[in-house]
């Protein structure tokens, strides 16, 4: 348990009221006055040690949502690793999403590029696909990476935390892969990706289950169930469907209504 300065402070000024009642009964008031001062400065310790911020849940999340990823280099590494590909199965993801040569998508949360760089390839030279992010530094390596591969279909668009400045009906899928969790006001957010999609569009949401155990990734804590996100997803008004082929991950896909 943590405490506050004001109950601190009740709790120091409580200590001197017991010394002063002590003193007023007792004969031996003076020795007493003389432990008076080590008391209260014991109890000022006690105060500021209590009073040390709560460590975070885990190194990389503290016990808020909204979380930044500005150091690129260590991020990028994270999640461009060969490793990840086993149980991430990302061709596997993008061959059950069913995508057309042509079609636009926004990758939100899009970090180092890791999926937005496949669906690229996924939708061809007529296609368009969209990084968006918060991060400047995650944008520009998405933007190098893509120019040094050819792949001009890939664009950048720089977001707020709080809307991915996407324009109304421009885009065929939205995704968003192991970030919906750090969005604070979900069901804001989603209505801007749903206000997003063309006729027939779609809201895809990749992100770990709660009881899955991971060795990186979010805490527990703040992991939702693939439930939470497609009743958040209906409450919008799309119609979802589950999908379970992942080893530590679902997919939840809300679809626009005709
Ligand atoms: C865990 S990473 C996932 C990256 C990528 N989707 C992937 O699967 O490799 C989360 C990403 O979401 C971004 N992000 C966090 N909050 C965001 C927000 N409110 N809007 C857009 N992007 C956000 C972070 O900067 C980071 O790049």
């Amino acid at each position: 348990m943590r405490w506050g300065r004001v109950e601190l402070l009740g709790l120091i000024h409580l200590g001197e009221l017991c010394l002063s009642i002590q003193e007023g009964r007792e004969a031996a008031c003076k020795k007493l006055a003389c432990m008076k001062l080590p008391i209260t400065l014991f109890l000022l310790l006690a105060a500021s040690l209590m009073a040390q911020p709560a460590p975070e849940a885990s190194p990389n999340h503290s016990r808020q949502h909204s979380h930044r990823f500005g150091d690129t280099e260590r991020w990028v590494k994270a999640w461009e690793s060969p490793e990840r590909d086993a149980q991430q199965q990302p061709d596997e993801v993008i061959r059950r999403l069913e995508i057309k040569s042509g079609q636009v998508v926004a990758d939100i949360g899009a970090g180092s590029g890791y999926f937005a760089r496949r669906f690229a390839t996924a939708v061809g030279p007529t296609g368009e696909v969209l990084a968006v992010d918060i991060e400047p530094g995650l944008l520009e390596y998405i933007r190098h990476r893509a120019e040094q591969e050819g792949q001009a279909n890939l664009t950048t668009v720089l977001a707020s935390e709080t809307d991915p400045k996407l324009a109304p009906r421009s885009v065929d899928l939205v995704f968003v892969c192991n970030t919906i969790h750090h969005f604070d006001d979900r069901p804001a957010y989603i209505q801007l990706m749903k206000s997003a999609l063309r006729p027939g569009g779609r809201v895809v949401v990749v992100d770990y289950r709660p009881e899955a155990v991971l060795e990186h990734g979010p805490p527990a804590w703040m992991r939702l169930p693939a439930a939470t996100i497609s009743s958040e997803l209906e409450s919008a008004g799309l119609a979802t469907e589950i999908l379970e082929f992942l080893p530590v991950q679902y997919v939840v896909i809300g679809k626009l209504r005709p």
